[in-house]
């Protein structure tokens, strides 16, 4: 059986001005309420990552936080693993986010964090130097978030996530606001921190080619309200390169007319 199972899920947001109604009957356009999510239906492997694509505001950051259970559905149900998702987890889902380093702590203490359970002091150690020397960052370890740049300190939530190894890693758009070279880094640390823990991945991105580099699957959502537009299994053997493999740069052209660009650049 799937790892993650999504059935029937739909959301709406319901308007100051709107009454409760039936969440049977999802209408858009009643009051000022706003159908975000309608009726998705997918299923994800253990251990997949599956790199989420679709229009600004249609809805993919509202499908991360019921996933993570930050936020509740309006009808149909998520579970992951055996557990339906009813409120947020403990360690076996993290999130990964753009400014969740603790400001008072270094870079050690904050990879730490991840290790709470860990009693053995030295081992804890070891741990914390393994995964920062993984993100490239020994030397740094007593240095606090304000003393990095925007890429370093991302690179030290990726430690921490590593440190945490959750069974299930959600991250959103874990690239916006980087400059080109630190994003381009910044993937190839992704993609080697996935075949190092192999838990399961969702990453939501704006960008075709990360989704397309990255995934082990790649999803793309129509406009508001979020449909599904294509679900599929990418086999392409990695390194990835589109002036190589046409079957990829066929895909790539594909998904860019269905988000509305007509040709891939
Ligand atoms: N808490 C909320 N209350 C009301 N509307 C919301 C809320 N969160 C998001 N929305 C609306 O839901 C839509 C989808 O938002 P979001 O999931 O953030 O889109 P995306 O991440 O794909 O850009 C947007 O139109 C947004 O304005
Ligand atoms: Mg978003």
């Amino acid at each position: 059986m799937s790892y993650i199972r999504i059935s029937n899920l739909t959301k709406i947001y319901l308007g100051r001005r709107s009454k409760p109604r039936s969440l049977h009957d999802p209408d858009e356009h009643s009051g000022d309420n706003v159908l975000v999510l309608n009726d998705i239906n997918m299923s994800f492997e253990e251990g997949e990552m599956v790199c989420i694509l679709g229009p600004s505001g249609c809805g993919k950051s509202t499908l991360l936080r019921i996933i993570a259970g930050f936020e509740l559905p309006s009808c149909g149900n998520v579970v992951v693993g055996d557990k339906p998702v009813n409120g947020p987890s403990d360690q076996s889902i993290f999130v990964f986010q753009h400014s969740g380093l603790f400001p008072w702590m270094t870079v050690a203490q904050n990879v730490g964090l991840g290790l709470r359970h860990l009693n053995d002091e030295v081992v804890k150690k070891e741990r914390i130097q393994e995964y920062i020397e993984m993100v490239e960052l020994e030397g740094f370890e007593d240095y606090y978030p304000h003393q990095l740049s925007g890429g370093m300190q991302r690179r030290v939530e990726l430690a921490r996530a590593i440190a945490v190894n959750p069974d299930l890693l959600i991250m959103d758009e874990p690239f916006s606001g980087l400059d080109f070279l630190t994003h381009m880094k910044m993937r190839e640390e992704v993609v080697n921190m996935h075949e190092y823990i192999r838990k399961t991945m969702l990453v939501v991105t704006h960008d075709i080619d990360d989704a397309l580099i990255m995934g082990d699957r790649v999803v793309v959502f129509s406009g508001r309200p979020a449909a599904l537009k294509m679900i599929q299994k990418l086999d392409f053997p990695r390194p990835r390169d589109f002036e190589r493999d046409h079957e990829l740069s066929r895909l790539r052209s594909e998904i860019f007319l269905m988000l509305g660009v007509p040709y891939a650049v």
